[in-house]
């Protein structure tokens, strides 16, 4: 079985296809930027895009992943390695506190408004609602979208 992930085919080996995609991520090809919080599929810290898609990583395993595009946040910056206007606005608004959520608040936002360009605070709220962050950044989170949303415009 091979996995398209960032653009690149990883060939996965037999023990690892039924394991989950996180560890998958992490481990076998060692794109460390999804994270371990709940494994239950309630905090969003493993969240990465399936086909453009926000998905919970911890729930899927290798075979649910086959044929499709997988992105994780080390393949959202561009080619010439300027970061995507979603990282940009992070930095620029200084969400990020411990961190540790904020790769899939990141890769949730970006799935967000790719189908949702102007979204408004309640859609934002919605879309959100299920990568949680113990810091309490959603203020800024919400912040830095807006902030995305008006450069792309
Ligand atoms: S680790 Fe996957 S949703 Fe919490
Ligand atoms: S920034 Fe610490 S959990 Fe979200």
């Amino acid at each position: 079985m091979r996995l398209q992930i960032n653009g690149s085919l990883h060939t996965i080996p037999e023990a690892w296809q039924s394991e989950r995609l996180l560890f998958i991520l992490r481990e076998l090809i060692g794109l460390t930027g999804a994270k371990y919080g709940c494994g239950e599929g309630i905090c969003g810290a493993c969240t990465v895009q399936l086909d453009g898609i926000a998905v919970r990583s911890c729930q899927l395993s290798a075979r649910d992943a086959e044929k499709r595009s997988i992105t994780t946040i080390e393949g959202l910056s561009r080619e010439d390695g300027s970061l995507h206007p979603v990282q940009q606005a992070w930095l620029d608004k200084q969400v990020p506190q411990c961190g540790y959520c904020q790769t899939g608040q990141i890769m949730s936002a970006v799935a967000l408004l790719d189908e949702n360009p102007n979204p408004s605070d309640d859609e934002i709220s919605d879309a959100m609602s299920g990568n949680l962050c113990r810091c309490g950044t959603y203020d800024r989170i919400r912040k830095a979208i807006h902030l995305a949303a008006e450069k792309n415009q």
